[in-house]
Order: structure tokens, then sequence, then C-alpha cells
């Protein structure tokens, strides 16, 4: 590893998911087994005590971006490398693998917006998180086992400790789970952790109190953020505070990436502008004032994506040369953690193409394109 490689890089991930998967998802999420392209072309760094929030609406890309970042998903084209060691290689114990599987594993860990899932009903919460320290630090007494739950359990606000320790998960609420859940991550002194729209499922007083504690952490223990959400206040709220950026994906690609700031006072993309549009409690005066700035059109399919810009269907900014080609995320700025955005409109100097095209029409997109539904997800 040389000194500048960033903790985990992303070198243009693809994770494409062919039809003929298990039964299970052919029926549930894929019935007409095409190829679905999830991620679909996507570079990214994360660095040392770096937050980064990937928002979108539903089905774009977030979860599988996010565990193809915590190893927990294998791409199927690019590389991921943590350290600078390509994960997957140490996975297959292909090259000379400097950084093993095992403890790469170990570094990267995952919160789900369900918790219990994740803890055993017929365990005390001490079973439950003494489990993976056994396995992953069998040096440690017993005694130290005990000792090193019960602190971090206290660290997370559930105190008395040694209450919690002796109850069963259906004993919490669910702020107690997602904090035990968070525990359970910590205990493996993880680089980054995955929380995987961990606060969305709490109502808004918790959630304020979990994204708190995860700043904390992050201060505390240099842990790193993957924060995924749907909602974009709390992506703002978590970025802001923590000095982080905030991805906004579409259709399996990242088609803005910013400060909070940037994202929300100075955004360049128009689909960035929809998400905003979208979200109440940003600014409750001016919410949904105005028509939305999109056009009527569902969310395409992931396994079709349009041609060109992807999100030319729905764009109200659109015209001819956005439907055959295809912008790339581009920066200003040489710094790889800079703003940057996918959108032909960021190249005010006419010298572009794009201001010389004509505007697209409605009737310059396809019919089966259209649909009376507007489907942007509100939250
Ligand atoms: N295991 C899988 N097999 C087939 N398709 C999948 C699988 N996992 C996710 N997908 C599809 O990939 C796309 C992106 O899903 P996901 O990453 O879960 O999005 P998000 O988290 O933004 O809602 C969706 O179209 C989803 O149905
Ligand atoms: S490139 Fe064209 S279609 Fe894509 S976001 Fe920009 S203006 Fe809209
Ligand atoms: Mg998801």
């Amino acid at each position: 590893m040389t000194a500048d490689e960033p903790l985990l890089r992303l070198d243009d991930v693809e994770v494409h998911f062919e039809g003929q998967r298990g039964v299970l998802d052919r029926l549930l999420r894929n019935p007409g087994g095409k190829t679905v392209k999830a991620v679909d072309g996507v570079s990214l760094d994360i660095e040392e005590q770096d937050v980064v929030a990937l928002v979108g609406e539903s089905g774009c890309g977030k979860t599988t971006l996010g565990k193809t970042a915590v190893a927990l998903q294998r791409p199927t084209g690019g590389a991921v490398t943590y350290r600078g060691q390509d994960i997957w290689d140490a996975k297959d114990g292909k090259g000379n693998v400097e950084i093993p599987y095992q403890e790469i594993r170990r570094s990267l860990q995952i919160i789900h917006q369900d918790p219990g899932s994740s803890l055993n009903p017929n365990k005390t919460i001490m079973k439950s998180l003494q489990a993976p320290l056994k396995k992953w630090q069998p040096e440690l007494s017993p005694r130290d086992r005990r000792t090193r739950v019960l602190g971090m359990l206290e660290h997370v606000g559930m105190a008395p400790p040694d209450d919690y320790a002796n109850r069963y998960p259906h004993q919490l609420s669910g702020g107690e789970k997602q904090r035990t859940a968070l525990v359970r991550a910590l205990l493996m002194n993880p680089d980054v952790i995955l929380a995987d729209e961990a606060v969305s499922a709490l109502d808004v007083s918790l959630r304020v109190e979990m994204m708190d504690l995860l700043l904390d952490l992050q201060n505390e223990f240099g842990t790193s953020f993957v924060f995924v959400s749907h909602n974009l206040s709390n992506a703002r709220y978590l970025a802001q505070k923590a000095g982080g950026r905030i991805a906004v994906m579409y259709l399996g690609r990242i088609v803005e990436i910013g400060t909070a700031e940037e994202i929300l006072q100075n955004p360049r993309h128009p689909y960035t502008k929809v998400l905003r549009w979208a979200t109440a409690d940003l600014d409750p005066d001016k919410a949904h004032a105005g028509t939305p700035p999109v056009r009527k059109i569902d969310i395409p399919d992931p396994s079709d994506p349009p041609s060109g810009c992807r999100f030319h269907t729905r764009c109200p900014k659109a015209r001819e040369v956005c439907v055959h080609e295809d912008p790339d995320l581009f920066s200003h700025s040489e710094d790889p953690s800079s703003h940057a955005a996918s959108c032909f409109r960021q190249f005010q100097r006419r010298g572009h193409e794009y201001w010389n095209s004509p505007e697209l029409t409605d009737s310059t997109i396809t019919d089966d394109a259209r649909s009376e539904e507007n489907v942007i997800g509100r939250s």
C-alpha cells in the first residue's frame, strides 16, 4: 500500500444481476429474468473517518453499492480495494495478498434497517454480542470479553449495561435494538460501517439521537460511515455535521457528489433538484412549491436504462444531445473529493453541443416511457 491509497477505492464498479438467479429473486425482484444493472460504473474513494451518504429513490442501487463497498457483494465489473489491496483477489488468494481477506471482512461492518434481523431472539444480548468477539479475538478471556461488551453498551447509552446485557431482543425498543446492532459492529473495531437505512424506521427524535451517536463514534473511534438513506434531509444532517459528502444516485450511477452545502445550496444535476423539491422537511416554507422539476414519467426499468443520459426521459432540461450522449461525472477541480455532477448543463461556456441542441419535447420521448403517474418518492 502506498501512502496515498484511500481506505476504500471503488473503481468503475458494476454489479449486474443476471436474470437466472435464485427462484425467489426471479419471482420477487426480477420476474422478467433480465439483467438488472443495479450498479453501473461507479468510482468512489472513501477515506479514513469519512462520511458518504448515498441518496436516491428506491431501487436506484444504494444498498447494492453500499454492500459492494463493504465487501458483502462481489462486483461483476471494476475493482474494490481496501488500503490498496484488491478485496476479491484477497478472497480468492490471487496474486500477492498483502492484507488477508479475514482482516478486510472484520474491518468492514454493516448495520441494517431492521436491527432485529442480526440478533438471535433466543439469546441474551450478552451472548449475541460475545459471539463475534469469540470468533475474531479468540485470545480474549471470557472476563475481558464481558468487560468489553458492557463498556460498549454503556458507550452507546444503554445503561446500566448489566441490565441490558441480560435481556432478550424482544425486551428492547427499536432504538435499543439499533444501538445493539451498532455495538455488535463496533466490537469488531471496524474502519467502515455501512448503515443501510439504519435510522429510517425510527421516529424523528430517535433518528436524530442515533445520527448524533454515529457522529460521536466517528470522532471517537475514527470510523468511516457509508450512510444509505432515501431521505435527503437525514443525509444532509449527517453529512453536514460530519463534514462528509452526499452522493446522489440514479439508476445505478452516482449523478452528483459533493458536500451537504454543495448538494443542497448549489445542486448541478437536475435530478438533485427533484430530490430537493420532494424533501419536505428541508425547508417547510418552500417544500413542494410550484410544479415538480421533473417530467411526469415513471422511473425507467433498471434492466433497460434510457440511452444517452439516463435521466433524459424525466429531465425537464433535456435536449436532443442528451438522448444520444452519456455525460461523465465531471468535476471542475482536480481534487477527487470535490463537487462533481454528470450533466452537460454544467459546461456553461456555450462551447458544449448541449447549448445548441434542440430542446426535447414530450412528443419526442417514446410513449412507453410516459405515464400519468409521477413516482418521485416523497420523504
Ligand atoms: N439479488 C438481486 N437479484 C436481482 N436483482 C436485484 C438483487 N438485489 C437488488 N436487485 C435489483 O437491483 C436494483 C437496485 O436495488 P437496491 O440496491 O436494493 O436499491 P436501493 O437500495 O436503492 O433501493 C433494483 O432494481 C433491485 O430490484
Ligand atoms: S445531461 Fe441532459 S438529460 Fe441529463 S441531466 Fe443534464 S440536461 Fe438533463
Ligand atoms: Mg436499499
